[in-house]
């Protein structure tokens, strides 16, 4: 017998590797009967896909909670059910709080748990309470997951690593994700074969800390991240690949090489600093200094002149001073960064810093406005010294506008321009003529 159609509505906060875990978690709920659906009200089951990072993020959650009550009620009302679901880095961190906080909430589990979604509904079926998974079991979830179905698009996440054992003092990961763990090089190579049959032409390879990647081949050998790169990069289909996030510490001779040496590896690389003072580096437990930074920075642009830097800051970290926030602004000037994300400082339960005296909110914020204000000179710099040029694009999607599409760069700028729907999954030449606030724009010329 056919299961009966159910739907499923997931919403996805944080991360690119809580973007791949909503997809499995799609994966894991079809062979129950589960299609997906854009709409909250006609779901039977909600799946809020979790951050902790910031206060914030976590924030934003219990407000949805609050809606998604009342919209169970509606649905109870109409002889309906909605089963609401709390999954990510929220539930791993707060567990059973969360049903205490919100008594809606049916089920509760963590990155490390969702391969049991079956079970775990079947058990919410059989006792009729709320279910709370916030253990980090020993067995391979990758390997439970099984087969992915395969993807409807030209570019997709591929989680490689999981997991941080690098403890900064501000950063809830280690406890949410787990203790580093790099899956197989067989096992990433089925899921890249399979999805660039699918279609997909370009992969971002993802871990909390993906260039720690020391996944095991299937001879044993533990092998690095530049190759893995190697070995995907040679699969039919497979023409760009990018990964994300790395560590400083974890930046190798090889990785470094790799950008010097295949094509295929985009030149961008999102390598977050954080702070640029060494005081407070070090007071985050960050294992590095400025200077390793910047040299770093320097080897990197030698293998890969043309490369795109991204990163990540936190301004207001405790005990942060005026000059050491003026150390921060001086790497910025320093990198020239093609983009970066920053963020004030979040005090996070459980972590070192969050017992520290604190930074007020104004100064913070004023921080975070003369940072992100550096940051936009540079990101529109870096864009507009690419009018003019041309530029491979991977035509990814149709854009906003009839007629036009969209596709990336290999700095990971999105451009539109004018063209057939049949060039959507090809790389094209492209003459690029103008600058957005966050994006390109340009001509059509040839196939690449
Ligand atoms: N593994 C990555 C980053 C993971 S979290 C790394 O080591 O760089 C993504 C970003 O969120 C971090 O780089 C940091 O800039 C920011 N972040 C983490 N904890 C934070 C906190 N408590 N307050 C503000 N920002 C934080
Ligand atoms: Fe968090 Fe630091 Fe680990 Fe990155 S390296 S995930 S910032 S603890
Ligand atoms: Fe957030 Fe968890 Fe990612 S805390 S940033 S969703 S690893």
């Amino acid at each position: 017998m056919e299961p009966q159609v159910k739907k499923v509505f997931v919403k996805t906060y944080g991360c690119q590797m809580n973007v791949y875990d909503s997809e499995r978690m799609g994966d894991v709920l079809a062979p129950l009967g589960y299609v997906g659906t854009e709409k909250p009200e006609d779901a039977d089951l909600v799946i809020l896909n979790t951050c902790h990072i910031r206060e914030k993020a976590v924030e934003k959650v219990y407000s949805e909670l609050g809606k998604l009550r009342r919209l169970k009620r509606d649905r109870r009302a109409s002889g309906e059910e909605m089963l609401i679901a709390v999954a990510g880095c929220v539930a791993q961190a707060e567990g059973e709080e969360i049903v205490r906080r919100e008594s809606a909430v049916d089920l509760v589990f963590g990155p490390q748990a969702y391969h049991r979604l079956p079970q775990l509904l079947a058990r919410h079926e059989a006792t009729g309470r709320a279910v709370i998974e916030a253990e980090f079991p020993a067995e391979d979830k990758f390997e439970t997951l099984g087969g992915r179905s395969p993807a409807k698009t030209v570019t997709a996440f591929l989680t490689v690593q999981e997991g941080c054992d690098k403890f900064c003092t501000f950063c809830v990961v280690p406890y949410t994700r787990g203790s580093e763990f790099s899956r197989p090089v067989a096992q990433i190579e089925a899921e890249a074969r399979r999805l660039a049959q699918a279609g997909v032409r370009e992969l971002t390879l993802l871990g909390q800390n993906v260039n720690a990647y020391h996944g095991l081949s299937s001879t044993g050998e533990p092998t690095t991240l530049a190759g893995l790169v190697a070995r995907l990069s040679s699969i039919e289909g497979i023409e760009r690949l990018r990964y994300t996030t790395s560590h400083p510490r974890d930046m190798d001779d090889d990785l470094i090489a790799a950008h010097a040496e295949n094509p295929k590896l985009m030149p961008y690389l999102h390598l977050p600093v954080q702070a640029g003072s060494d005081r407070i580096l070090k007071a985050m437990n960050r294992g590095h200094d400025s200077t390793h930074y910047l040299n770093l920075v320097a080897r990197i642009r030698k293998a890969r002149p043309d490369i795109a830097m991204s990163g990540d800051f936190i301004v207001g970290f405790p005990g942060e001073t005026d000059a050491d926030f003026r150390a921060t602004l001086g790497i910025v000037r320093e990198v020239r960064y093609a983009g970066a994300f920053s963020f004030k400082y979040s005090p996070r339960p459980g972590t070192p810093a969050a017992e520290q005296p604190q930074v007020p909110e104004d100064v913070k914020l004023a921080r975070l406005h003369e940072l992100q204000a550096l940051i936009q000179a540079q990101q529109t710099a870096f864009n507009s010294s690419c009018v003019n040029r041309m530029l491979p694009v991977l035509i990814e999607k149709p854009g906003r506008d009839p007629g036009q599409l969209m596709g990336r760069s290999p700095y990971l700028q999105p451009v539109h321009l004018l063209g057939e729907s049949a060039l959507i999954g090809s790389i094209i030449h492209a003459h690029i003529t103008g600058v957005g606030t966050n994006s390109l724009s340009g001509h059509y010329r040839e196939a690449a």
